[in-house]
């Protein structure tokens, strides 16, 4: 049995993290839940609110991914006690600015950085020598990961994961999906196999060596007879993966049952979602996509906690949309303003360094990212990337194939393939956003693409960012109210 240590949780009125300090900030005080009778915080900020705030907060990007999910949570667990990430991999690569430094974390969770307990849960896919990797670059620049907890149950990605996957993709050629090459897809395929190798494994040196025996046997047999590939060593390999296996084993805890508790305490949890919706395996667009489910819903499951526990979604979406990889992407420019969007947005992926493909805002698309995921409000960043446009074009509608003008998202692959954005021009407002600390410091026209974004998507915008620093947003309606 691996640990779920009662003291993992912070205690009430904690700021969080694993020192269980007292809050620095009088920000949120504690009320008694009235439907359950547990406790939960209430913004201090809201007195007499009839909306009780609730801790379970998933944050899910709301379109190809690179959203800015990584600064929202980062900005959202200063008032947070537990950051859970629920699926995905090595694959995401979320930037944060902080104190003037920038930290790029690809397994651990936003909340790292304010000390918060960072929980990979079972629906994750972890790369031990690459999560090793970054606890200690994180440790070399003087960030605790004492409170980093790994989920038993997730999975593994090996060497054979990575090699297949840029295997596959050399094979497909032109009809690559333009992976990451991290060994995603392989690794949740095994895991959907059941023949992955998990987490919990590498508590037990001799089990964890029998595993590369069965599973190199046939998968050096796939990396040379099919891809042409070197094999792998069983001794090799052990002796790798057991110097990780010390580094992580003390971190590997029931992390179901951790965030259980903490719910229970009424401390407020963080749900970090990575990639984004229409990257989903079963509801993205299919198959330039990832294999895990980036949707709010996967993050019960991800995490190991019922639906019900669950009570924001917040999507995170640029004010434009980008993409890598391949696949269908309706609004992406053609032209020098492509690039002048990339420059301005340095939009360079955080994992592989690729250039971002960039588009104006995809209104089609994000109806249906609302729909998804439930969405109860919106962030929109980088709003501050658009004002060098002097008119900005926003879709609202697609025009099919057969000639019909749809707002809603295609069911049929070939529709979406094929659809052409039918857009609305906005006035810009060529203006910087950089002082801006409340909805009337923006200019007009800047206000005026927010309402019309949350007037076509029927959700409220909570939270615009317009900048890389923590501090460069701004809240129509109050940070307290963001999460709850
Ligand atoms: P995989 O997740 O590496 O298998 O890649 C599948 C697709 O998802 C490719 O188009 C990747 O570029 C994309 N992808 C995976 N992770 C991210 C991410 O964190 N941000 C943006 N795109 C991603």
């Amino acid at each position: 049995m691996f640990p779920c240590q009662a003291d993992d949780i912070p205690t009430r009125g904690s700021t969080g993290g694993v020192e269980g300090k007292d809050a620095p900030c009088g920000k949120f005080r504690r009320t008694l839940h009235t439907r359950c009778g547990r406790r939960a915080r209430t913004p201090a900020s809201l007195p007499g609110s009839k909306l009780e705030p609730m801790p379970a907060t998933v944050i899910v990007g709301a379109q190809w991914g690179d959203e800015g999910k990584g600064k929202i949570v980062d900005l959202l667990a200063q008032d947070s006690d537990v950051v859970c990430r629920y699926q995905g991999g090595p694959n995401a690569g979320h930037t944060i600015v902080s104190g003037g430094e920038t930290f790029k974390l690809h397994h651990v969770p936003s909340g790292i950085l304010s000390g918060k307990l960072c929980v990979v849960g079972a629906g994750c896919v972890v790369d031990p020598g690459l999560l090793v990797a970054e606890l200690d670059g994180l440790e070399e620049r003087g960030i605790s990961t004492a409170g980093v907890r790994i989920s038993g149950n997730a999975h593994l990605i090996m060497p054979w994961h990575v090699a297949i996957d840029s295997a596959s993709e050399r094979r497909l050629g032109r009809l690559q999906i333009g992976t990451t090459r991290r060994g995603i897809g392989p690794a949740y395929a095994d895991k959907a196999a059941r023949i992955g190798i998990r987490v919990q494994d590498i508590l037990d040196p001799k089990i964890l060596r029998q595993k590369f025996e069965t599973a190199l046997s046939e998968k050096n047999v796939l990396l040379e007879r099919m891809h042409g590939v070197e094999p792998l060593e069983v001794e090799e390999l052990a002796e790798r993966m057991e110097e990780c296996a010390v580094r992580l084993r003390p971190s590997v805890a029931d992390t179901s049952l951790l965030v259980d508790r903490a719910l229970h305490e009424g401390q407020r949890v963080l749900l970090e979602g990575a990639q984004g919706t229409l990257l989903d395996l079963d509801h993205g667009t299919y198959p330039f996509v990832t294999s895990s489910n980036p949707l709010a819903g996967a993050a019960a499951t991800g995490v190991g906690i019922g639906p019900t526990r669950i009570d924001r979604v917040l999507g995170v979406a640029k004010a434009y949309v980008t993409r890598v990889g391949e696949g269908p992407f309706p609004t992406e420019i053609q032209g020098p303003e492509e690039e002048r969007v990339r420059d301005l947005g340095a939009e360079y992926g955080t994992t592989t360094g690729r250039e971002r493909r960039c588009g104006w805002l995809d209104l089609v698309a994000l109806r249906f990212a609302v729909r998804l995921n439930g969405m109860t409000s919106l962030v929109l960043t980088k709003l501050d990337v658009l004002s060098a446009f002097a008119e900005i074009p926003v879709c609202t509608r697609y025009r099919l194939p057969d000639g019909s003008e749809t707002a809603e998202f295609p069911a049929h692959q070939s529709d979406f393939h094929h659809a052409e954005p039918v857009y609305e021009s906005l006035p810009g407002w060529q203006a910087t956003l950089g002082g801006a600390e409340s909805l009337a410091d923006l200019p007009d026209p800047a206000r005026g693409y927010v309402r019309f974004v949350e007037e076509w998507l029927g959700v409220e915008v909570s939270l615009i960012s317009i900048g890389a620093e923590r501090d460069r947003v701004v809240a129509p309606h109050g940070l307290a109210s963001v999460a709850g």
